[in-house]
């Protein structure tokens, strides 16, 4: 007996979650992640991390660097005198690679890596004093509820710096866009033998909100303060939340 009835897409397998495809993306692009970066960013995305840590003030205080990747913004935290710092990705290649940084680098015993998802936190309300990301904010399925989880698991009075690319203005648009459109995709190529997960890049700034709206989005989600800053030639944004 045939399947005739059935519809013509019945067997057809669904189309990868945008959770399941981001964390297969990063996955594919561990082995390069951190050369490809310096490489794109002219080496200046280590500056930004360090600004984005200080934005914190993690002296003393229990630090979560949430989608940590291979858990620079961690070290940073912890190289800024945070007294105990969390780094944590969902995906698991990510964090098996910062475990790796971590035991060759200095001013590691601090942080600990886990594998955990942004939108839904292992952690109790009110754990941490402060909370870093780094280029996080364009690829969790839903940033306002991602936020409200963030801001569930800080303590009242508690620090959120986010860095990201942000939509360029003016000028610098059309050649921001040519940049990462070309340039960046061709050294994933090179370097990481993948074109896709870094033609992503370009496609997921094209609908990122701007810099205005994320931070609305950041007091909509129980923020009592939400400011930023503009860098990278106003590509790069850093903003800084109060709970
Ligand atoms: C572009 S990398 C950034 C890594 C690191 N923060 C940095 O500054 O280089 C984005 C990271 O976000 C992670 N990620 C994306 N969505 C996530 C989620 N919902 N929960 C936890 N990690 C997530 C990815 O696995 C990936 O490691």
């Amino acid at each position: 007996m045939t399947d005739a009835a059935a519809p013509p897409d019945a067997a057809a397998p669904a189309a990868p979650t945008k959770p399941a495809r981001i964390r297969a993306m990063f996955t594919a692009i561990v082995p390069r992640y951190d050369l490809v970066n310096r490489l794109m960013t002219l080496g200046l995305d280590q500056r930004w991390r360090r600004q984005t840590v200080a934005a914190v003030a993690p002296r003393d205080g229990v630090v979560l660097d949430i989608a940590a990747g291979t858990g620079d913004l961690a070290f940073e935290a912890a190289k800024q005198g945070a007294r105990r710092v969390l780094g944590a990705d969902f995906c698991p290649r990510m964090i098996e690679a910062a475990r790796r940084k971590a035991r060759r680098l200095p001013q590691t015993a601090t942080v600990r890596f886990l594998v955990a998802d942004a939108m839904s936190l292992p952690f109790a309300d009110a754990s941490f004093d402060a909370i870093v990301n780094g280029f996080m904010l364009r690829n969790v399925a839903d940033l306002s509820a991602t936020f409200v989880e963030l801001a569930r698991v800080l303590k009242p009075g508690g620090r959120l710096a986010c860095l990201d690319l942000t939509p360029p203005r003016g000028l610098m648009r059309h050649f921001f866009s040519l940049y990462i459109a070309t340039v960046v995709p061709l050294l994933g190529v090179i370097f990481a033998r993948n074109y896709a997960a870094y033609r992503y890049l370009f496609d997921s700034l094209a609908v990122h909100p701007d810099a205005d709206r994320v931070a609305a989005m950041m007091r909509a989600a129980g923020f009592r303060q939400a400011t930023y800053r503009v860098t990278g030639f106003g590509t790069v944004a850093i903003h800084l939340g109060v709970k």
